[in-house]
């Protein structure tokens, strides 16, 4: 049984100020406790954030692989972790796009998560151009090899699966294809990890997800749960989606 994630991930907005969305959605989490629950703001605001709901599971964006080291500007699993985080995503499309992080650089990143305790979020998707190439199931499943270590584990890892033209455009595939895409990465999963690791693990669906689309994404096959973006920044588009999900 794969109890549902909603996680929210800020991206780089918000401010001390904005965290006063959280009461709401803490608030949403406490009233549904069948489901997850889930917000990464910016790494500045994973203390603050705690501060003013402990209750809630926050979350980072990204970590450096290494534990520590000559890395100016980055921060390690480990320093999240003491900061309160107890997951981090790794590999998120705009981080592969403008950092060129590798399959291999995803997974270095998801081995140093768990092996600070932590929880990996590791994303996965395909471009538009290689969707209309007709590659997307491919270039998904090669991710899936490539970016999930071997010892990952259903407590351990998490996958998303963001379609790169779906993120902030509004578009979102079909329900066909979210079904079909999900299908091809449990199979990924139970290939490179064993049926009952892969089968355990959680799938979630990320881009565009809002209040209006939420119900019918997340009654689909092996959608385990949605990765947010825009609509996570404000209680009053965040709340609505936890409550789909734990209404499914
Ligand atoms: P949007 O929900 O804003 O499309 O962003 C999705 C995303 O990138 C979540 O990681």
């Amino acid at each position: 049984m794969r109890r549902k994630l909603i996680a929210g991930n800020w991206k780089m907005y918000g401010d001390r100020a904005h965290l006063a969305e959280l009461d709401a959605i803490a608030e949403a989490a406490r009233a549904n406790p069948g489901i997850d629950v889930l917000v990464c703001p910016p790494s500045v605001l994973i203390a603050p954030a705690l501060a003013r709901q402990p209750g809630l599971a926050i979350g980072a964006q990204n970590c450096h692989d290494a534990p520590e080291g000559p890395y100016t500007g980055s921060v390690s699993a480990a320093m999240l972790r003491e900061c309160g985080a107890t997951h981090v995503i790794v590999g998120h499309s705009e981080r592969r796009a403008a950092q060129h992080e590798t399959d291999a650089k995803v997974r270095a990143k998801s081995k140093s998560a768990i092996a600070a305790g932590m929880v990996a979020l590791v994303c996965v998707g395909e471009t538009e151009a290689e969707r209309r190439a007709g590659e997307a199931e491919d270039i998904v499943t090669g991710q899936i090899f490539g970016s999930v270590t071997k010892y990952a584990q259903p407590d351990t890892v998490i996958v998303s699966y963001e379609p790169v033209w779906a993120i902030g455009s509004g578009l979102t595939p079909s329900i066909e294809e979210v079904r079909s895409m999900h299908a091809t990465i449990r199979a990924a999963l139970c290939s490179k990890l064993g049926e009952a690791i892969g089968s355990a693990i959680r799938i979630l669906y990320g881009g565009s997800v809002s209040a209006a689309n939420a119900s019918e994404l997340l009654a689909i096959e092996n959608v385990d749960g949605a990765l947010v973006g825009r609509a996570s920044l404000t209680a009053a588009q965040f709340v609505p989606i936890i409550e789909a999900a734990a209404a499914i």
